[in-house]
């Protein structure tokens, strides 16, 4: 089993460590425009191999044409993050730019892989995926709100001091300022959250800062430490995870819509060879309206920045 990892900066890096123990992959194949950082991650994550807890998998630094056997390719390169940038889609004009030559060199190889896409803005960035070239769309997709769904699921788990496994919920729509939590279909083991206010005896959660809190966590952790990785890396593994495994998951992910207008994070049901259906799921009238918000926000960053 191959993995194609396309960007090394500190996401890839972080995804390629985590991926690295996870057993999956016999081949990783590093490739970024910078090829002395691929190179030296490379090294790194061999060196690793001396130790017992490291199975001896074959990871190089590479090109397009080592991909052509690849079973999944992960994306997050990306043009550099301003610390300063008021939100992700300042990185969108940049960033047409590198999803279009990747996916150029992708397509000039092979059309097999599944391809997940994790630079920003996301959504549109896995849009314009699908526009570039004939590349089957079923297989690109975006980490979508797959990352907000664990902060969401977290900052409610905190609150009451529980594991945030016990929380089954999820966030829907734009992988940003415009994610929505879907308040109405949230449990607690099965418990919806009045009874388990009621039964716990804790104390009643605020909404409307919890949802706040949703998107600007990511900014709490960018301005202390100057980057995220370390949760998105997990989570992208998580993803390629149960679609190598074919597990059939439902979660919350970015796909090109079925009028092909734009691309917006649903839960969507994945499997070995991609988007199989995605969930149009009903909501309330406030979640509603800001889903709709969330796709018109995605579709004014794609009619700006792309020209069909
Ligand atoms: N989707 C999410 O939930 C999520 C979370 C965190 C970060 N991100 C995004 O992931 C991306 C990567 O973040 P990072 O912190 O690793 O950035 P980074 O600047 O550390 O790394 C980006 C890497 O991409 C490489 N690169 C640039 N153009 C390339 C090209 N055409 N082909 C191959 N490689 C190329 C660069 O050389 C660099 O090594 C950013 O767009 C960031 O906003 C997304």
């Amino acid at each position: 089993m191959k993995l194609g990892l396309i960007g090394i900066g500190k996401v890839g890096s972080q995804i390629l460590t985590d991926v690295q123990y996870l057993n999956l992959f016999s081949d990783i194949v590093v490739v970024d425009t910078n090829e002395k950082l691929a190179r030296g991650e490379v090294l790194d994550h061999q060196h690793a191999q001396g130790l017992t807890s490291t199975s001896h998998i074959r990871i190089v630094s590479g090109d397009y044409t080592d991909l052509v056997d690849a079973d999944v390719i992960v994306v997050t390169a990306s043009i550099a993050t301003d610390p300063n940038m008021p939100d992700r889609t300042a990185l969108t004009k940049g960033n047409v730019g590198v999803v279009t030559d990747v996916m150029n060199r992708i397509n000039a190889v092979t059309q097999q892989p599944l391809i997940v896409f994790v630079s920003n803005p996301v959504d549109t960035m896995t849009y314009i995926a699908t526009q570039v070239n004939d590349y089957p769309n079923e297989k690109i997709m975006g980490t979508g709100t797959l990352l907000e769904s664990a902060r969401f699921r977290t900052l409610i788990a905190h609150h009451y001091d529980i594991d945030p496994k016990s929380v089954e919920a999820f966030v829907i729509g734009e992988h940003g300022q415009h994610a929505v939590p879907v308040w109405s279909k949230m449990t607690i083991a099965g418990m919806p959250l009045d009874e388990f206010e009621t039964l716990s005896q804790k104390a009643a959660i605020d909404r409307e800062a919890i949802t706040q809190q949703v998107d600007k966590v990511s900014f709490d952790v960018f301005h202390d430490k100057g980057w995220t990785n370390v949760a998105i890396a997990k989570t992208t593994v998580e993803l390629v995870k149960r679609l190598v495994f074919n597990e059939k998951a439902i979660l919350p992910l970015t796909s090109i819509t079925a009028d092909g207008s734009l691309a917006v994070s649903l839960p969507t049901l994945v499997t070995r060879q991609g988007v199989n259906h995605v969930f149009n799921i009903t909501l309330d009238a406030a979640e509603r309206d800001q889903f709709e918000q969330a796709k018109a926000y995605i579709q004014q960053t794609i009619d700006t920045h792309f020209k069909k």
